[in-house]
């Protein structure tokens, strides 16, 4: 591409390509091997992060085997390539071309299966890519694992002069402990070119890493941007390798809360995904999962043995050994232990769910407690109510669901069952075992089976 200038000034565009096309037979999955979660975000979505804010266009994801299944999770955060047939990592390159040639004159280069590399590597590189005259400028590691990478070959003054993959490798290249980690930034209109000159391989493929060495021997001298912390290059190609950067990536996340102000009482055993928030000040106690979008406020206490699913907590909760999938907690609600709270579960400030108790499609208003093993299902609960051991709104008929309204201060008698639809009025109370089947006014006691009115309430009951 002509750069254009303006007052003397180059305008460079920078672009990326990732390449997700790759089927990852070591994998042995049905899935392809770039949407497996590391954190529970897929592999490709951590390399997307890692380049989308150093380039000026929407990343270009080469995508083939399962693509349908790739894209769904990336959706419109990436541009898309398609490599039908998945002929090497330099045939892949090759696949982005028309989507980006004459768009950008520096383009990056980076693999969907190495999701540790940081941003700040890629940022490295580029800068050495600057300061040299070579188009090509890579990156690699020194380590002890292998990992079936490439090895980096130098010459006696210490040039790069070729990537050796692992197949093709001598005995005395097996043995060089500079790995290439597969980060590359190329001058665009030479990277075009050069793909079409690479040689295939005894594999029957186009590799990228023959690049290199057709740089090399154009006279440049290629230089590689060398990665400190080897735990970058975890790219899994198996479920060993899939493990180890799991842990990893756990290990990032929980040292990036406890710098942001959260406790961890045991981080070996606290399980963050990549896509939660946690505020300041509060403690999260050992066996703890939080997984998805879920949001936790300030000063709060979780755990231990607690699971919490897309799920967003005020401040100031506390949670003890239970389960929480798609609910809401305003502040200051306690729950636990063992209660379960799944989609829809609303319990507003103040709310105190003890042992037991499960919530679905429900809202519990302010102060309202319910204290042991109770079932709540599509119900709209009052504020202050009291809701005695072993109620159940009896929400299914066998076929469709049905509501339980309580309005406020109620009290909800031990093991009372409201069979739904039904509504109980202000300030109602109903008698240990009541089973409700009618609607019952404000201000009035029912006891029974089936209930039926004692009495009206005076503001002395
Ligand atoms: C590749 C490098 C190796 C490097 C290692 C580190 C080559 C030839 N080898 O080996 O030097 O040390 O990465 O990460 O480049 N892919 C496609 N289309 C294809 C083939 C692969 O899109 O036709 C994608 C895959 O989805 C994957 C990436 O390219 O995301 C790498 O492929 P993979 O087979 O894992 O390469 P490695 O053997 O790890
Ligand atoms: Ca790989």
């Amino acid at each position: 591409m002509e750069n254009e200038t303006t007052e003397g000034y180059e305008i460079m565009t920078t672009a990326s390509i990732i390449l997700a096309a790759g089927e990852g037979t070591r994998m042995r999955s049905k899935l392809p091997k770039v949407v497996h979660p590391v954190a529970g975000k897929p592999m490709v979505w951590h390399t997307l992060k890692a380049v989308e804010a150093l380039v000026d266009l929407p990343p270009v994801l080469v995508v083939g085997f399962r693509a349908k299944t790739v894209m769904d999770e990336i959706g419109d955060q990436a541009s898309y390539a398609f490599q039908d047939e998945q002929l090497g990592t330099g045939h892949a390159v090759a696949c982005a071309r028309t989507a980006l040639e004459g768009k950008a004159d520096t383009v990056l280069v980076t693999f969907a299966d190495m999701p540790l590399l940081r941003k700040e590597s890629v940022q490295g590189m580029m800068a050495l890519h600057k300061k040299g005259d070579s188009p090509v400028t890579m990156t690699s590691y020194i380590g002890e694992e292998a990992r079936g990478f490439g090895r980096v070959v130098r010459d006696s003054a210490g040039h790069v002069i070729a990537i050796v993959e692992q197949a093709d490798a001598t005995p005395e290249q097996l043995a060089i402990r500079e790995y290439n980690l597969s980060a590359y930034c190329f001058d665009a209109e030479w990277l075009w070119e050069a793909l079409m000159r690479i040689p295939i391989s005894s594999k029957g493929e186009y590799y990228l890493t023959d690049v290199v060495s057709l740089a090399v021997n154009e006279g440049y001298q290629v230089e590689s941007f060398m990665v400190e912390d080897p735990d970058e290059a975890i790219g899994p190609n198996n479920r060993v390798h899939l493990a180890a950067a799991e842990k990893v990536m756990r290990q990032r996340i929980n040292q990036k809360w406890m710098l942001e102000g959260v406790t961890i009482i045991n981080p070996e055993v606290t399980y963050i995904e990549a896509g939660v928030q946690i505020g300041q000040d509060t403690v999260i106690y050992p066996n703890t999962y939080l997984r998805g979008s879920t949001v936790i406020g300030e000063g709060c206490e979780i755990g231990p043995d607690t699971t919490i699913i897309d799920t967003l907590i005020g401040n100031n909760v506390k949670i003890l050994a239970s389960v929480l999938e798609r609910a809401k907690l305003a502040d200051h609600v306690t729950m636990g232990p063992y209660c379960h709270l799944r989609k829809g579960a609303v319990l507003e400030e103040g709310v105190h769910l003890g042992n037991f108790g499960e919530v679905k499609d429900s809202t519990l208003g302010p102060d309202t407690k319910m204290g042991h093993f109770s079932y709540i299902g599509n119900a709209q609960i009052g504020k202050n109510v009291n809701i005695g051991a072993g109620t159940i709104t009896c929400n299914y008929d066998g076929e469709k669901k049905h509501p339980t309204e309580i309005g406020d201060d109620v009290f909800i008698g031990s093991d009372t069952m409201l069979v739904a639809p039904v509504k109980i009025g202000d300030r109602s109370k109903t008698g240990a075992g009541a089973v409700v089947t009618q609607d019952v006014p404000p201000d009035t006691l029912v006891i029974g089976v089936p209930a039926k009115e004692k009495r009206k309430l005076e503001k002395s009951d």
